[in-house]
């Protein structure tokens, strides 16, 4: 068997300027009216474990049943995506999911995209060696806002992989735009992604407030990478989690809800909350299949196919460019 040299790694830089932005961005955001932070400050060395530990929760469904979907069509997948397809996974993680589908799709070349290259380097050195024959690629890159693939990406029949229904944590006119930039990288390709689907309020709320409190301590962590970040002094036993679904806007949000009156410092400024007073800090969007089908044609894709588990909870969408 042809053996690859082992995977190649690269990591696409921010925007010039952009760690100064980001402070004062994120300063913008806390000091706001309606206090918010980006959930991408969710994320970290801790934060990224303690997501893990959500997905494993008997409470939050969405992992388990898009395991389930990727498992049960795969063979629909690969038919769909034709041969030796460029496999670029966005958010790749530990690269699970993507791998789950090497047997079947058969990539000849798998990219694996994440905010931080240094955490793909490990599952990735692994799977090289599982996997000799598949030319691997790690890219550090913040993709939510720019998709400046290396040269060394293929441009052969990309097939964007988008799993976890991470797209439902983007407004809705930031998931058209993410889309759209999607579909102008992948000429002759397609997207294959997980979408979360709207259903009852009372198993949205669960699966967002579990009965561990591993979703609040996911939450309340996000305090502790501001206080790195910008330097600031928030205390976390001083915020509470909070979980509520708005139906008029189809999505769960998550807060964190000041314990007592306070002041949260940083250099160069500050903000009282009142006790009660909220950061938000996430939006989980739910779709309908349909509203999300017209969301990808919008964006430029056309033929479309869905899978659903049986209870129609998560769906799996393959949309061709
Ligand atoms: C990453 N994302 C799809 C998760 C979600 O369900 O919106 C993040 C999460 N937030 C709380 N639990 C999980």
């Amino acid at each position: 068997m042809k053996r690859s040299p082992g995977p190649a790694f690269f990591s696409v830089p921010a925007e010039a300027g952009a760690s100064g932005s980001e402070r004062s961005a994120v300063i913008d955001g806390l000091k706001a009216e309606s206090s918010w932070v980006s959930p991408k400050y969710l994320y970290g060395p801790l934060g990224s474990r303690l997501f893990e530990a959500v997905t494993e929760l008997p409470e939050y469904y969405p992992t388990r049943t898009e395991r389930s979907l990727l498992g049960s069509c795969r063979d629909h997948i690969a038919n769909a995506v034709g041969p030796e397809p460029t496999l670029i996974d966005l958010g790749a993680g530990n690269c699970e999911k993507a791998s789950s589908l090497f047997a079947s799709l058969k990539p000849r070349q798998y990219v694996a995209v994440d905010i931080s290259v240094e955490f793909l380097r490990h599952s990735m050195l692994h799977l090289q060696r599982e996997f000799p024959q598949i030319k691997m690629l790690g890219v550090g890159m913040d993709f939510s806002t720019s998709m400046r693939l290396p040269d060394e990406v293929r441009r052969e029949n990309r097939m964007f992989f988008y799993p976890g229904s991470s797209i439902g944590n983007f407004t809705p006119e930031n998931a058209l735009a993410f889309l759209s930039r999607i579909r102008a990288h992948c000429a002759d390709g397609s997207l294959l992604i997980g979408i979360d689907l709207v259903k009852p309020a009372s198993i949205l709320q669960s699966a967002y407030d579990d009965a561990l409190g591993v979703t609040a301590a996911f939450n309340l962590n996000l305090l502790n990478n501001l206080n790195a970040l910008i330097g600031s002094d928030f205390v976390v036993g001083d915020w509470q989690h909070r979980a509520v679904f708005n139906a008029s806007l189809s999505r769960i949000e998550m807060h964190l809800e000041a314990r007592r009156d306070l002041t949260v410092s940083w250099p160069g400024g500050a903000r009282r909350f009142a006790r009660g007073e909220r950061i938000h800090t996430e939006n989980s969007y739910k779709y309908a299949l349909e509203d999300f089908k017209a969301l990808v044609r919008r964006a430029g894709f056309r033929e479309l196919r869905a899978w659903t588990d049986e209870r129609d909870w998560f769906a799996l969408c393959h949309a061709i460019a």
